[in-house]
């Protein structure tokens, strides 16, 4: 049986990310990212929101927590759970790699029949 894949795509280099920030990454084949250094750990989710059309990495950091621009809905970066209402659809979470000086996004590609 064939075994799932693992794709890493390179986002942007540790250093676009200084410590408590969040940055917008967009790469071909993904949707738009959002790439979060907290305390130098990394993560990655969905940039978008899942309530409506505003870019999480225009939010606020506040612990481990986003929150939205639009509406102030909160999510954990960690899991991406919905932590505060209006959201209430988790966003997507992206394994990370850091390689060197830069930072990669671990994507399981289905593995070929
Ligand atoms: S668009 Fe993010 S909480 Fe409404």
């Amino acid at each position: 049986m064939a075994e799932n894949e693992t794709t890493l795509i390179r986002l942007c280099e540790i250093a676009a990310v200084p410590a408590g920030t969040v940055k917008r990454v967009k790469v071909e084949g993904l949707p738009a990212l959002a790439v979060y250094n907290l305390n130098n750990e990394f993560f990655i989710t969905d940039d978008t929101c899942t309530h409506g059309q505003a870019s999480l990495s225009d939010g606020v950091i506040d612990g481990d927590m986003i929150e939205c621009p639009l509406h102030a809905g909160c999510f954990s970066i960690r899991t991406g759970e919905p932590l505060s209402f209006p959201a209430t659809v988790p966003i997507r979470t992206y394994r990370v790699r850091i390689v060197g000086e830069e930072i990669f996004a671990e994507i399981e590609k289905a593995g070929t029949q």
